[in-house]
């Protein structure tokens, strides 16, 4: 897919980003950060989803920037909010969140035309143990993934620390949706999958943007779209948890774009 922006593609179709192009990722990956972390205050017992989706919104504008997600394939709001079984793209809606109910905040904006995609934990009041364990091993996972970004290693290699920490901690990994390229448009190759072997996919390079973003249940890994085809729920209803980061390969590792500027990536933090 030729998206317009300069520099080259791989010969798995990855692009290649140059050294100034990390600036403008990281205004759209803080700017996406920063949404999720004043929404914190909001998330609480009795609030609605869509109050937490217009509050979104109303930052969006404010900031001067776009919604990514306003206008995607249908798709009419600035977040997908996904609750407790719930595993992705959640439609914010009437229905409040109880007490003990977890839920993931999923935002993109565009700035500059470049895209900023990250999503994190939330809870509504109380949090109880197995959630809080869930929430943890997700968050790990994450970072497990992350760890493995520089070049020479592979995205085989990215999926495998995933996987292999989240399936010793007995929690399943979520196959049916994965990461992504991004850049100058949303979702680009390659498929960044959260599971794998080491040393297969492509070989990641200086200069490739992309997401992680894992998905984890507490029971088995199947999905199933219910009939509004957005909301994913998991198939035996058990909890599902999700993070996710927008990063650069950079020569020793990689930037993470859409850092908590308030330190509040996790729910008990801040
Ligand atoms: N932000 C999601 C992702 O991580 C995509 C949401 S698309 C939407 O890729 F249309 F459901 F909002
Ligand atoms: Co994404
Ligand atoms: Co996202």
């Amino acid at each position: 897919m030729d998206d317009g922006a300069r520099g080259r593609l791989t010969k798995d179709g990855i692009r290649i980003y140059e050294q100034a192009d990390f600036a403008g990722m990281h205004k759209a990956g803080r700017l996406a950060a920063h949404i999720l972390d004043e929404i914190a205050p909001m998330v609480e017992p009795g609030r609605s989803t869509a109050e937490l989706d217009a509050e979104i919104t109303r930052m969006v504008e404010e900031a001067g920037a776009t919604s990514a997600t306003i206008g995607y394939r249908g798709y009419q709001h600035a977040s997908c909010i996904s609750v407790n079984h719930v595993v992705c793209h959640g439609i914010p809606g009437d229905k409040r969140l109880k007490d003990g109910d977890i839920l993931n905040i999923d935002v993109t904006v565009i700035v500059d035309g470049w895209y900023g995609d990250t999503s994190r934990m939330y809870v509504a009041g109380k949090l109880s143990r197995k959630a809080e364990r869930l929430i943890q091993v997700t968050h790990d996972a994450l970072f497990k993934g992350i760890e493995a970004v520089r070049p020479g290693n592979t995205f085989g290699d990215i999926g495998y620390a995933i996987q292999s920490y989240v399936e010793a901690h007995r929690m399943s990994v979520v196959r049916d949706f994965c990461g992504h390229g991004l850049g100058r448009v949303f979702h680009a190759p390659p498929n960044v999958l959260h599971y794998g072997r080491p040393g297969t996919g492509p070989v990641l390079e200086e200069g490739m943007f992309f997401t992680i973003e894992p998905m984890v249940n507490l029971g088995r890994p199947e999905t199933k779209v219910l009939a509004d085809d957005w909301t994913a729920v998991t198939r035996d209803k058990s909890l599902s948890a999700q993070f996710e980061h927008s990063i650069g390969v950079t020569a020793d590792g990689c930037d993470i774009f859409t850092l908590s500027p308030a330190g509040r990536f996790h729910p008990t933090w801040g």
